[in-house]
C-alpha cells in the first residue's frame, strides 16, 4: 500500500477490534512525511516552517503527534482553532485563517497571542480595534491574490479554466484594489504589528512552472509591500498548500494525469524564485522565515479505510455480475455518481490469494453507491476485510450522515500500537441535535 506503513500491523485484527468502518492513520508514515518535508525545504531555505493545515486531518490524536514533532498549524474558522488548542498547538504556533473572521474568535485569537491572517479591510481594522481595546497589539498577516500574468496554464480542479483567472476569482485573499486600501489606511492601524504575509494557490497544478511564477509574482508583491513590515528581524512568506500527495488521489481533482513532483523537486522550483524575486527586497533573503501549510501532500497516504464484506450477490443470467456490498459508504470516501475510474486503491487484507476475480464494491447507503467498479480482488467471503487506499487527508473530515448512518471511528497505528483516537459516532449521535417538539 504505497508509502503506508502497514507492514507491522494486522489489519485485519484491527478492524475486528475496533469495528469497520474505520479510518486507519499511520503515525510511523505522518512522521516519515514530516521529515520529508523538512529536509526538502530545509535544504533550500535556512529558516523553514512546518504549518501542516488542521483542515486536511482534524483528528486532535494526529494533531497532537504533529505538535510532538514540533509543527505549528494552520487553522481555519473558530471551530478548527479550538481543536489546535484542544491539541496543544501553542497558540504562538498557530495561524489563523480564515474568510470571515467575527469579533468572538479576533478577541481569542488576540487575547491567546495568536498570529491572524487578515482577509478583507473589515478584518484589518476590527483586529486594531480589539487589540487597542485590549491595550496590545496584534500579530497580523495580510493574505495576498497577486495576479499571475499571462500564465497559460489550466486549473486540475477544473481543466477549463485558467489558473490565472480562478486564483483571483476564489474568495479568499485580499482583493488588490481592498489591499490598496488596507496600505493608505495602515497608519491608522496603531495595533496591529504586520510580521509577513500570507498566499494559497491551492492544489492547482503539479507543473513545476505554474509553481515559479507563482512563487515568483507572491515575492514581488510581498517586496512592494515590505515598508509596512517596519523593524520586523525575520519576516515570514507563507506560501500555503496546494502539494500534491505522491498517490495523488485527490477526490475533487479532475486532472491527476502526470506524476508529482518530489518534495524536493517542489522546494527547489518555489525556494529558487522566491530567491531570485526577494533579491530587491531591504531584509535578505535568508532572513524571511518561509512557512507552508500542506494539507493533502501530507497525509493523503498515511491514512487506509478498512471495511467488511456484509453480502455477496451473483448475476449469472445474460452478462455475469459480482457484488461485494461492504459496510461503507460514498458519503465516507467523498465517492458520487457513475465513476470513471476510482482513484482509490481496494485490496483484501483477508486474503493472500491472488486477485483474479472481478467485482463491483458497493456501499451501504440507498445511492447507487458504486465505490469501485469492476474491482480486482481475490475470490472474497462475507466477513472479509477490504482496505482502500489512500484515505489519509480530507475524507474523514468531509463525512456525511446521509441515511442516518454513523460516521466512522478512527485509529492510529503508532510505534507498534494501535489506539483508538476518533469513537465511532452512534445513532444517538446522529439524531442529538433533533427536536421534536
Ligand atoms: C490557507 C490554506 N492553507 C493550506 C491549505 C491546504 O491545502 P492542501 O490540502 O491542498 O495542501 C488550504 C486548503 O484549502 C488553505 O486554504
Amino acid at each position: 500500500m504505497g508509502p503506508l506503513k502497514t507492514d507491522d500491523y494486522d489489519l485485519e485484527a484491527i478492524a475486528r477490534q475496533f469495528g469497520t468502518p474505520l479510518f486507519i492513520f499511520s503515525g510511523d508514515a505522518i512522521r516519515e512525511r514530516v521529515d520529508e518535508f523538512r529536509d526538502a525545504f530545509g535544504a533550500e531555505w535556512p529558516r523553514f516552517e512546518l504549518m501542516p493545515s488542521l483542515k486536511a486531518c482534524p483528528i486532535l490524536g494526529i494533531r497532537a503527534l504533529l505538535s510532538e514533532l514540533d509543527c505549528g498549524c494552520d487553522v481555519f474558522g473558530p471551530g478548527e482553532f479550538e481543536g489546535a488548542l484542544r491539541a496543544n498547538v501553542p497558540p504562538s504556533r498557530i495561524s489563523l485563517n480564515g474568510s470571515i473572521k467575527d469579533e468572538v474568535i479576533i478577541r481569542k485569537a488576540i487575547a491567546l497571542g495568536v498570529r491572524i491572517v487578515i482577509d478583507s479591510p473589515r478584518e484589518a481594522s476590527l483586529i486594531n480595534d480589539i487589540a487597542g481595546e485590549l491595550h496590545t497589539t496584534a500579530r497580523v498577516m495580510l493574505r495576498l491574490k497577486p495576479e499571475m500574468g499571462e500564465l497559460s496554464a489550466t486549473s486540475d480542479f477544473a481543466p477549463d479554466l485558467l489558473i490565472s483567472e480562478l486564483s483571483q476569482r476564489i474568495k479568499y485573499g485580499i482583493p488588490n484594489s481592498e489591499l490598496a486600501e488596507i496600505v493608505g489606511s495602515w497608519p491608522s492601524y496603531p495595533h496591529l504589528q504586520l510580521v509577513g504575509f500570507h498566499s494559497h494557490i491551492g492544489r492547482h497544478s503539479k507543473q513545476l512552472d505554474v509553481w515559479s511564477t507563482w512563487a515568483a509574482v507572491v515575492a514581488s508583491k510581498v517586496i512592494e509591500l515590505e515598508p509596512l513590515l517596519a523593524g520586523i528581524d525575520h519576516p515570514v512568506i507563507n506560501i500555503g498548500g496546494g502539494f500534491a500527495s505522491v498517490l495523488d488521489a485527490d477526490l475533487d481533482v479532475v486532472d491527476r494525469s502526470g506524476k508529482t513532483p518530489s518534495l524536493s523537486e517542489f522546494a527547489a522550483v518555489i525556494c529558487g524564485a522566491l530567491r531570485q524575486a526577494l533579491a530587491d527586497s531591504t531584509t535578505p533573503w535568508s532572513d524571511w522565515i518561509l512557512e507552508i501549510e500542506p494539507g493533502r501532500g501530507l497525509h493523503s497516504d498515511t491514512g487506509v479505510h478498512l471495511t467488511t464484506v456484509k453480502n455477496l450477490k451473483n448475476e449469472t443470467a445474460g452478462e455475469h455480475r459480482r457484488w461485494a456490498e461492504v459496510d461503507t459508504s460514498e458519503v465516507f470516501l467523498d465517492l458520487h455518481g457513475v465513476p470513471d475510474e476510482c482513484p482509490l486503491e481496494f485490496t483484501s487484507v483477508s486474503s493472500g490469494e491472488s486477485p483474479d476475480c472481478i467485482y463491483d464494491v458497493v456501499g451501504l447507503t440507498c445511492n447507487a453507491e458504486m465505490l469501485s467498479l469492476d474491482a480486482k480482488l481475490p475470490e472474497l467471503s462475507v466477513g472479509d476485510v477490504l482496505a482502500i487506499y489512500p484515505t489519509g487527508a480530507y475524507l474523514e473530515p468531509m463525512a456525511a450522515n446521509f441515511n442516518a448512518l454513523p460516521r466512522p471511528g478512527s485509529v492510529l497505528l503508532d510505534q507498534g500500537s494501535a489506539r483508538l483516537v476518533k469513537r465511532h459516532e452512534t445513532v444517538d449521535d446522529v439524531f442529538a441535535r433533533d427536536i421534536i417538539r
